[in-house]
């Protein structure tokens, strides 16, 4: 097997969990790739001999980002939503079935030429790895399809159908998505999610759709606390869910819930920039001994922002995330809310997934905001040829 090593990295961020600083950085630093996964990392002065060489310049070298949450399927345009919300207007759940009715309009091939530009601008920006989920079809065909058009970019697909109540009876529908909508989409997810809120569904009709997920054999994620306090975090916490997201109003109870479950918070700080909703105190859960993830929440409604680099920005200068701990939390962080040790860290014996940064160090994607500093990201050990 052909063997390549990137050197004269200035940086390398490893994300050694015995390591003594939360990056196991390496100053110096080379890699070594074989088969896709990293095979050797260390000083660049003691690397191994390989069949490539890349040379990085002195530039930084970070695990890919690992996006835990997404929204990439669907269609239309809801621009003038933020635009309103920038003057005052409050952001609601219900602007969701504005996407819906253009979701169901769209054809097979408009969903999945979308998702891709979508996911090609997210490598761009260092994303490797990505969870994508259904939820704005809300009909068993639309709900399926979603899936389905997901699944060619990942692994990590969910199920969404309790997004919202698209119209009727809510317990009528929370049959079908426990039922018809389920059965056809289960082949095409790896997990089942529910918006539990305020003008979503409610904390029995959560339990409920997470129990029949279950029984088919899909693991649990949920939306909670984002709008309001609320009981989410601490179902999620209960049923020992890998992990919660948005985690933006939480009493002193759902923190300690979450310390005690180990269920991770993913925050979304890009909502809260597109809503001008009060951000997630970071600080607080990690001080808690609560385990954080960042991730983008990319959609056309709460947030259409599909960079890590500019949620790691806003959870240092809003979240009280030192650089470090947020490039940590969009790294390995998303690696393990989405249960998979396989990404999310440059050990040896993981994926080949990372990023170039054109910058000495991780430090400056919060120091330089809004700077494209990703220069190359790789993927199994290839660099990604942008598509778009
Ligand atoms: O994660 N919270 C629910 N779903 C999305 C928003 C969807 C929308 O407004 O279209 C979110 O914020
Ligand atoms: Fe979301």
């Amino acid at each position: 097997m052909s063997t390549t090593v990137i050197t004269n990295i200035g940086e390398l961020v490893t994300n050694d969990p015995d390591a003594e600083d939360v990056l196991g950085a390496i100053p110096e630093a080379a890699l070594v790739i074989e088969g896709g996964k990293v095979a050797w990392v260390g000083p660049a002065i003691d690397a191994p001999e390989a069949d490539e060489q890349y040379d990085a310049g002195g530039r930084a070298v970070l695990p890919g980002f690992v996006d835990s949450h997404s929204h990439l399927v669907f269609a239309g345009d809801r621009s003038q939503e933020f635009a309103a919300r920038m003057t005052g207007t409050p952001y609601a759940a219900g602007g969701i079935r504005t996407t819906v009715a253009a979701t169901r309009s769209a054809t097979d091939e408009q969903l999945t030429s979308h998702v891709a530009r979508l996911v090609d601008e997210m490598r761009r920006q260092g994303t490797t790895t990505v969870e994508i989920k259904s939820g704005y079809g809300l009909t068993v065909r639309d709900e399926a399809r979603s899936l389905v058009v997901a699944r060619q970019f990942t692994e990590e697909t969910t199920f969404l159908g309790a997004h919202v109540v698209p119209d009727g009876d809510p317990a009528e529908y929370v049959e079908l998505v426990t039922g018809a909508m389920l059965d056809a989409a289960k082949e095409h997810a790896r997990w089942i999610d529910v918006f539990c809120e305020r003008g979503a569904f409610d904390e029995d009709q959560a339990r409920a759709i997470l129990a029949a997920g279950a029984a088919v054999g899909l693991k649990g994620r949920l939306h909670a606390n984002q709008l309001t306090y609320g009981p989410g975090v601490r179902l999620a916490a209960e049923l020992g869910l890998v992990a919660v997201d948005h985690c933006t109003y939480l009493t002193d109870e759902d923190v300690a819930a979450l310390r005690d479950s180990g269920t991770i918070a993913t925050l979304l700080p890009g909502v809260e920039f597109s809503t001008k909703q009060p951000y997630p105190d970071a600080r607080r859960l990690l001080d808690a001994g609560v385990r954080v993830a960042l991730a983008s929440d990319c959609n056309p409604g709460s947030c259409f922002t599909s960079s890590l680099p500019l949620c790691i920005a806003l959870a240092v200068r809003e979240m009280g995330m030192s650089p470090a701990e947020a490039v940590h939390a969009a790294t390995s962080g998303g690696a393990q809310a989405l249960d998979r040790d396989d990404v999310g860290a440059l050990t040896v014996g993981k994926r080949a997934d990372l990023m170039i940064l054109d910058a000495p160090s991780h430090v400056h994607l919060a120091y330089r905001p809004g700077v494209p500093l990703v220069a190359a990201t790789w993927v199994g050990g290839r660099p990604h040829l942008s598509t778009h």
